[in-house]
């Protein structure tokens, strides 16, 4: 099935084209003035499909989305003559829409860009929202911008592609939105586990759709994450602080990152659906729990860009499909996190 649909935000307009082919993209962008950027794994097993297409091809892997590799792709923009009309098309996972939105939006102060997602966590959450942006050190995302893509084009092809271990990274943010914002999709969910649903195209394709607008409506009414948008944080406090401590994957550090704000939530909100959660992060692949080294996830967690002075903004759920931002004095969460077993 194809779709369209255009979400206004505060300075852009973005067009997005649901299961779309390759093709769609002289449609909406013109070749000669677009440059094409992906990754060896992307470009080794899609490359053929952009032939005729100007491309810049890195490395894959998250340790390359750091300023010298955005400073490698500024290099190629020049030598390619690229100028304030062209587009720069991302064309990849989460790291590539990373470098190409934020590439793009230093570029001569700001070009034209769009994503073709290839991974399931990239259609359902890293292309949207504007907020692209690098690693520091240790410290992921810690500089960016927010700036929206002109376009994103979802052609379900690249998901006959995507690696196993890639399905539990995407369906993590899907039981994400679930929780925070959507209880008839948690419940869809309930009735399938990863194996069953990835074959299921015809449930798959329009919930990836669901996902994708969901996400847009919730930034779409909070841009600069003052309030709502807040919630998309779900899991991803602690969750982040694990994963660069423990090297654990995305997916599974916010897996492991819901079940303890679940966890948090029943003291602090009543909530009750711990278990139902935990049933639905298992059935798609993802741990529960993780042993932490305390000391360096709290060193990471005072650094964490939600923290505002002594206080942290932590999403809770109140039941499942209601989530809400609850400001935690951080001495409060360093007790909480210090008693976690
Ligand atoms: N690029 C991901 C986001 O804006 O949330």
């Amino acid at each position: 099935m194809e779709g369209h649909v255009t979400y206004r935000f505060s300075t852009q307009k973005v067009d997005y084209h649901f299961g779309f082919g390759a093709s769609r993209l002289s449609a909406i962008t013109d070749r000669k003035s677009t440059v094409l950027l992906m990754d060896e794994n992307v470009h080794a097993l899609h490359g053929t499909r952009y032939r005729g297409w100007e491309c810049i091809v890195i490395p894959p892997g998250e340790r390359f989305k750091v300023q010298s590799t955005v400073d490698g792709i500024i290099q190629g923009l020049i030598e390619r003559k690229a100028d304030r009309q062209f587009t720069l098309v991302g064309i990849g996972g989460g790291v590539i829409t990373d470098l190409a939105g934020y590439a793009a939006s230093v570029y001569m102060r700001g070009i034209r860009f769009g994503f073709m997602p290839t991974t399931l966590l990239a259609m359902v959450d890293a292309s949207i929202g504007g907020k692209n942006g690098i690693d520091v050190g240790p410290y992921k995302n810690m500089v960016g911008i927010i700036r929206q893509p002109a376009f994103i084009l979802y052609d379900w092809a690249f998901l006959r592609t995507l690696p196993d271990a890639q399905w539990s990274e995407g369906f993590a943010e899907i039981i994400k939105h679930a929780c925070i914002r959507d209880a008839t999709a948690f419940r869809l969910l309930a009735t399938y586990d990863i194996d069953r649903i990835r074959r299921k195209k015809e449930i798959l394709h329009p919930l990836i759709e669901r996902n994708a607008r969901l996400k847009s409506a919730v930034v779409r009414r909070d841009e600069f994450e003052r309030n709502e948008r807040r919630l998309l944080n779900f899991g991803h406090t602690l969750g982040h602080a694990i994963e660069t401590v423990h090297g654990l994957s995305h997916g599974s550090a916010v897996a492991v990152g819901m079940v303890l704000a679940c966890r948090l939530s029943e003291t602090r909100t009543g909530f009750k659906g711990t278990e139902s959660v935990k049933s639905l992060i298992e059935a798609y692949g993802l741990p529960t729990s993780h042993p932490f080294h305390v000391t360096k996830v709290l060193d990471v967690l005072r650094m964490d860009k939600k923290r505002v002075s002594r206080e942290m903004n932590y999403i809770l759920l109140e039941r499942i499909g209601k989530g809400i931002v609850h400001g935690l004095p951080m001495d409060e969460l360093e007790g909480w996190v210090r008693s976690i077993r």
